[in-house]
């Protein structure tokens, strides 16, 4: 518009010489063409920008601020050019204006908290944009709150509404709202909130018991950047309290002295305001007890005949949803008589002592007395005396009484104790008692005094000890491992001496656990020679069965009851037959349940007596030596006649042979049914001499020798033939022997 203006001064001085007509025309022309003609032609730079800030970059709550922003702008024309300037605050735009000027300002009429912050402001001409630096702007302080309140009588235990509000300032604001009373000046009770979302707070205050006059104060505080600002700290109006009911008042007649048998009357009062909505509780307690109560009501009374322990200090309470009040006061009774004192010269007694008891007052005014058992009148008078017997134990106690006075002694415990009774003692013996079984021992005293104390002596040792509270008998558990006596001792508060029982006498009976077999001898039993075993177990008790069984037979093959812990068996004269292993078993009747323990295995071997082999081979000998002699004597016959048929010579001497060997063996033979290692030993020696005759040769190879020569039709001969070869090896070769011993019987066994 400026611009616009000066152009037209310039026309009008050249018009003026011109002719009028023209004159707007040419106005017409100059303002269309113009600006035009500006923009077009006019270069122009900008040269700075900065903000200039008012009063200063610090303000107080309430005072106007101004941001002024300066530019700079170099232009060839004489006129400045029309360019925008924009405000921001922490990089919002809050101003902008169009102007040719060079400083254009943001005012900011009474600065609050929430102006505070970073400011900055930039040039915009033509494309070309220049911002200033950014400058810091706080407002220190925070404007004052007000401060209101929804009444200004209030009730003791109502409540009072306080609305703290700072209008001119933005959330969130911190409240801190204290309640003060006027005539203490003191903060009575102090409460603070933020507000998030509004810029006022409401609180309740209750009104308590001492309140009388009251006010609240506030203060808001808001956070700008990392400082906090706090306003001043603003009082409301004054609250009146009045009081729902009074304090408490205590009444106590009779006024004065109060002795012992007066009627005494407590009585707390109170007034209430016509305000109240109801009747408070009011509660008498005589320390921690609740002696009188009325919910609905004015006072509150407690009546008793007076004893010293009413003495004390009383309390009244009156009590509303939200106020107590309390007073106390102390009320002092006199004694009329002391205490009654009951005695007794011992508290035990013997079932037939006498029992007496005394009850006294200390200086003895003159009094009523009565003495009871438990509730139960036993004496008008102050003494009491009695042959006790046991139902006079118990607990007993005097009254002493002086007009309505009435007062109770000390207790006295009184036991009388009846002498206890032999105690018996038994235990459950129908069944034998085996060793390790636990038994249960009882002893019972059945007349006498409980408690009883029962002791348990094992052979004179005491073992244990059982108290009974009645007549009951005491059990008691052991684990006999042998005969074993018992007794028990009975005691109680009776002053003889202890009760003792009989003896109780338990036998023991032990099982077979352990079995042992041995031979008496030698486990290597020469034929015809003894076998004699013995079996032997552990202490059991007798009797005892013992059963004999040799190996793999189901049944024992002897068997028999002895009294004794060991047991022998034996065969006067042992055959082959009697070789093997053996075992034995034994049990007793302690053994019922279990299975029979079982000894170790023996093996007993029965060998062929030396003598006996001697026997034999003699016998053999001098029988191949007769068959020997036989043969030459044949042979020497016949040679004669062998001039004329060589040929036959030679057959009738192996049947000759064979067969005395046939009648050799076999006469043996009838005898080696009953052993049969009679037989071998009968074929060792036997066949020795036939070997001899041969070439020298090693045991293994005789074999070989012996079933060669053996022809076929003495097949039958052939097995004893072979069984003879055997038993010769076992002569060199013991241990091969016996594998090929047993062989040899197999095949004995089949022919
Ligand atoms: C603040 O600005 C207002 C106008 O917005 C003016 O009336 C007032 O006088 C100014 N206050 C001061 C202290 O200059
Ligand atoms: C300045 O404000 C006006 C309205 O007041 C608006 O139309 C204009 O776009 C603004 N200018 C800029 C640069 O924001
Ligand atoms: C508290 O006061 C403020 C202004 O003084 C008012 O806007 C607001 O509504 C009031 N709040 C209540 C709960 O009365
Ligand atoms: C009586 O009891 C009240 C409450 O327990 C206590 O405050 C007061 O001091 C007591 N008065 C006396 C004399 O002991
Ligand atoms: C109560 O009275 C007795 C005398 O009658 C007095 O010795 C005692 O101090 C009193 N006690 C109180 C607490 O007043
Ligand atoms: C004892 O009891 C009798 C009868 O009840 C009564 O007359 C008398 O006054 C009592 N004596 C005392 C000291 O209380
Ligand atoms: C003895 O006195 C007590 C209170 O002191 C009372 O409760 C009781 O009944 C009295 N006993 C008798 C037998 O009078
Ligand atoms: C127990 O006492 C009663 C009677 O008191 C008597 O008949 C009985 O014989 C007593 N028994 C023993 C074991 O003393
Ligand atoms: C037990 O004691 C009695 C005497 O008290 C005595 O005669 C007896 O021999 C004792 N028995 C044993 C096993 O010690
Ligand atoms: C019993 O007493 C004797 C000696 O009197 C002692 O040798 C033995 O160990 C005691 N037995 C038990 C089980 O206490
Ligand atoms: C075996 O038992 C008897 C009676 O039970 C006993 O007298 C004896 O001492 C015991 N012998 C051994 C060695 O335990
Ligand atoms: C074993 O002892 C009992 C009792 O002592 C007796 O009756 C029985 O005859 C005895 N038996 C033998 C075989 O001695």
């Amino acid at each position: 518009m400026r611009g616009a203006v000066s152009v037209g001064q310039d026309t009008r001085m050249q018009l003026e010489a011109a002719q009028e007509s023209k004159m707007w025309l040419g106005i017409l022309l100059a303002l269309t063409l113009c600006p035009g003609l500006e923009g077009q032609e006019n270069p122009f730079t900008i040269n700075h920008i900065y903000m200039n800030i008012l009063p200063g970059k610090e303000v107080q709550n309430g005072q106007n601020l101004t941001l002024q922003c300066v530019v700079d702008i170099s232009t060839t024309s004489q006129v400045k050019p029309q360019h925008w300037l924009l405000f921001y605050k922490d990089d919002v735009l809050v101003h902008n204006v169009s102007s040719m000027k060079n400083t254009e300002s943001y005012f900011i009429p009474q600065a609050r908290v929430s102006h505070a912050g970073t400011y900055k402001c930039t040039v915009s001409l033509n494309n070309k944009e220049k911002t200033s630096k950014e400058y810091q702007v706080c407002v220190k302080g925070v404007s004052s709150p007000r401060v209101t309140l929804d009444k200004k009588e209030a009730i003791e235990g109502g409540v009072v509404t306080v609305n703290c509000s700072v209008p001119e300032e933005n959330p969130q604001i911190h409240f801190i709202i204290e309640k003060l009373t006027l005539d203490a000046k003191s903060v009575k009770q102090r409460r603070e909130k933020t507000s998030q979302n509004q810029n006022f707070m409401v609180m309740e205050f209750t009104v308590e018991e001492q309140d009388h006059v009251i006010y609240f104060q506030c203060q808001a505080r808001i956070f700008s950047g990392t400082n906090v600002e706090i306003s001043e700290v603003i009082k409301s109006e004054l609250v009146t309290v009045t009081e729902s009911f009074s304090n408490p008042r205590f009444h106590i007649s009779p006024e004065g002295v109060i002795t012992e048998g007066d009627e005494l009357n407590i009585k707390c009062t109170i007034q209430v305001t016509h305000l109240a909505q109801s009747f408070p509780e009011i509660i008498i307690q005589k320390d921690k007890a609740i002696v009188a109560h009325k919910e609905h009501g004015k006072e509150a009374t407690y009546s008793v005949m007076a004893m010293v322990e009413h003495s004390g200090n009383y309390t009244c309470k009156v009590e509303a949803s939200r106020i107590s009040k309390v007073s106390s006061i102390v009320v002092n009774i006199t004694e009329l008589f002391s205490k009654p004192k009951l005695e007794s010269f011992t508290p035990r007694l013997d079932h037939g002592e006498t029992l007496n008891l005394w009850c006294s007052i200390t200086g003895a005014p003159p009094a009523n007395f009565t003495i009871q058992k438990e509730n139960t009148i036993v004496s008008l008078s102050q003494d009491f005396t009695k042959i006790a017997s046991e139902r006079d134990g118990g607990t007993y106690t005097c009254n002493a009484s002086i007009g309505k006075v009435v007062k109770k002694s000390n207790a006295v415990q009184i036991t009388v104790c009846e002498m206890l009774s032999k105690p018996r003692i038994f235990y459950d013996s129908s069944s034998e008692v085996i060793k390790g079984q636990t038994i249960a021992i009882s002893c019972q005293s059945i007349n006498g005094t409980a408690p009883i104390n029962y002791r348990l002596l094992k052979a004179n040792n005491t073992s244990e000890s059982y108290g009974m509270n009645s007549n009951e008998p005491a059990v008691f558990k052991d684990k006999p491992t042998k005969d074993v006596e018992y007794q028990c001792i009975a005691k109680n508060c009776h002053s003889h001496s202890e009760m003792i029982s009989e003896v109780l006498q338990v036998n023991v009976i032990a099982p077979v656990d352990e079995v042992k077999l041995m031979v008496l001898l030698t486990e290597e039993v020469e034929s015809g020679k003894e076998i004699v075993l013995r079996c032997s177990v552990n202490n059991a008790s007798s009797p005892i069965t013992y059963r004999f069984y040799r190996e793999k037979e189901g049944s024992p093959f002897y068997q028999t009851i002895w009294n004794d812990t060991n047991v022998i068996w034996y065969k006067e004269k042992a055959s082959k037959e009697d070789e093997g292993q053996y075992y034995c078993t034994a049990f007793n009747r302690a053994n019922l349940a279990k299975s029979n323990p079982q000894s170790n295995i023996l093996n007993i071997r029965v060998f062929l007596a030396p003598w006996k082999k001697g026997l034999i081979a003699v016998v053999v000998i001098g029988v191949i030596i007769a068959t020997l002699i036989l043969g030459a004597r044949v042979c020497f016959l016949k040679k004669a006649k062998a001039k004329q048929t060589p040929m036959e010579m030679a057959r009738p001497a192996v049947p000759l042979l064979n067969s005395s060997n046939e009648k050799m063996l076999s006469d043996p033979d009838t005898e080696a049914n009953k052993h049969y290692d009679y037989n071998e030993d009968v074929g060792n020696h036997a066949m020795k001499p036939i070997n001899e005759n041969k070439e020298p040769l090693t045991s293994d190879v005789e074999y070989t020798e012996v079933q060669v020569t053996s022809s076929e039709p003495y097949q039958g001969l052939e097995t004893k033939g072979t069984e003879t070869v055997y038993s010769e090896i076992r002569k060199t070769k013991p241990d091969v022997m016996e594998n090929r011993y047993s062989r040899t019987e197999g095949s004995l066994d089949g022919t």
